[in-house]
């Protein structure tokens, strides 16, 4: 399974080198086999090598150029970072990224092999008008993303479930998981509120293939908790 912690503005680059030095430790003395990814801040990556992915919480599609505030594939690569993450719901609605820079980026990232981590998740208002009109507004949130992509992890993350201690019924979580399947034989994760005490009944779930955790994540000792409920269901 893949097993995934998103910092957002969280920590400090002494705090992360800690928390993966630790996290290390956790994967090797446990003989780990999940896929495990951490998303640190820009300002917090480094060249890391090791069992922990880490990755980029966010990236231009360019090369480098005139940008400002953003980073691109040269600050990446200085960094030997091969993983990013895009169309997180805090870019699409607190940063106002549209779909077509998201599309942008995914296209970017997937012609130079990277591994993303494409997010989609609808708000409260869309989840309100029921099952079809959700559906529609997450197969928009795919339009332009090629779902065959072979480094493809896909991340269901209900925007009104993420960061409120909410998370959808188990139900809902599979049917929503089911349909995702049909398009999409790529690994599909569950982010929004999960935390150490509902990790592993929502790693149960079928076509559950791991989960996205935001402010769950940020005490390593809560996050290895997750990747034990992991390494421990069949
Ligand atoms: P949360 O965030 O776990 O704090 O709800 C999840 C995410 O945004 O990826």
């Amino acid at each position: 399974m893949v097993i995934a912690a998103n910092f957002k503005t969280n920590l400090t680059r002494y705090q992360t080198r800690e928390y993966i030095a630790s996290l290390e430790k956790f994967i090797h003395d446990n003989s780990v086999r999940q896929e495990v990814f951490v998303f640190p801040t820009a300002t917090s990556i480094y060249a890391h090598d090791g069992n922990v992915n880490v990755g980029v919480q966010n990236a231009y599609p360019t090369k480098n150029g005139a940008f400002t505030g953003e980073i691109g594939v040269d600050q990446l690569e200085e960094f030997n970072i091969k993983t990013v993450l895009i169309g997180h719901s805090e870019r699409r609605h607190v940063l106002g990224e549209t779909q077509e820079l998201i599309t942008a980026k995914y296209e970017f990232y997937k012609n130079l092999g990277y591994t993303i981590v494409y997010c989609i998740g609808e708000p409260l208002n869309i989840r309100e008008k029921g099952m079809d009109e959700m559906m529609n507004y997450l197969r928009a949130q795919l339009i332009g993303i090629d779902m065959n992509y072979e480094n493809l992890i896909l991340a269901y993350e209900p925007v009104w479930a993420i960061g409120t201690g909410v998370t959808p019924t188990n139900d809902d979580i599979v049917k929503i998981h089911s349909i995702l399947r049909n398009s999409c034989k790529r690994p599909i994760l569950y982010g929004g509120s999960v935390k150490a005490d509902n990790a592993k009944e929502i790693l149960s779930l079928h076509n559950v293939d791991g989960v996205l955790v935001g402010s769950g994540a940020l005490n390593v000792n809560d996050f290895c908790s997750m990747i034990n409920d992991a390494e421990n269901i069949k």
